[in-house]
């Protein structure tokens, strides 16, 4: 039998195939480490552009208006917009939060069928009013004081002013006040 003898593959061809490969993977891990460098530039730049931007809270205004003085008679009067209770007795206006100190539910104002005495800092003081909170059974007497269940501490009291503008009662959220406090008007 005859054997037959295969062209044999010239040298200098398969050397160029090498060469491709070896520059192709070449230039395509330069493009993966360009692209990652321009990845994190871009992703730092992002972020310096972010820090400049302040960051915005859109909160409710802490002062607002609630009404004219004249508007609010003898009691409790609940301003269901913002929460809370703008009382009046003898000595004049003051504004008490309907938020509860334990996890911030709407108290409800309970009036009482005749005034109570009660001890509050070991000082005798008569009530006329409770508030209560449905979610876990806090209770607070009429001055917002907890007496029971797990509120931490008394309702918050607000300062009250006079708007010059128009006269309106403008309540200051942010500026808690003692329970003695009373706006004359
Ligand atoms: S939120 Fe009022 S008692 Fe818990």
């Amino acid at each position: 039998m005859k054997s037959m003898k295969l062209p044999s593959v010239p040298k200098a061809e398969s050397n160029v195939t090498a060469t491709v490969d070896v520059s192709g993977r070449r230039s395509f891990l330069r493009s993966l480490g360009l692209g990652a460098l321009l990845a994190g530039l871009a992703g730092q730049l992002i972020a310096m552009v972010r820090a400049l931007v302040p960051n915005v809270l859109y909160e409710p205004p802490r002062a607002f208006k609630v009404g004219l003085p004249q508007d609010f008679a003898e009691g409790m009067t609940y301003v269901e917009d913002h929460r809370l209770f703008i009382g009046r007795d003898q000595r004049g206006l003051f504004a008490i939060s309907a938020i509860c100190t334990h996890l911030g539910c709407t108290v409800k104002m309970l009036n009482l069928n005749q005034p109570r005495t009660v001890e509050i800092k070991g000082k005798p003081v008569q009530i006329q009013q409770e508030f209560q909170c449905p979610c876990h059974g806090s209770k607070y007497y009429g001055d917002g004081t907890n007496y029971a269940g797990p509120a931490p501490r008394p309702l918050d009291w607000y300062r009250l002013e006079v708007s010059p503008d128009d006269g309106q009662l403008v309540v200051n959220s942010s500026q808690p006040v003692h329970h003695d406090f009373r706006l004359n008007a």
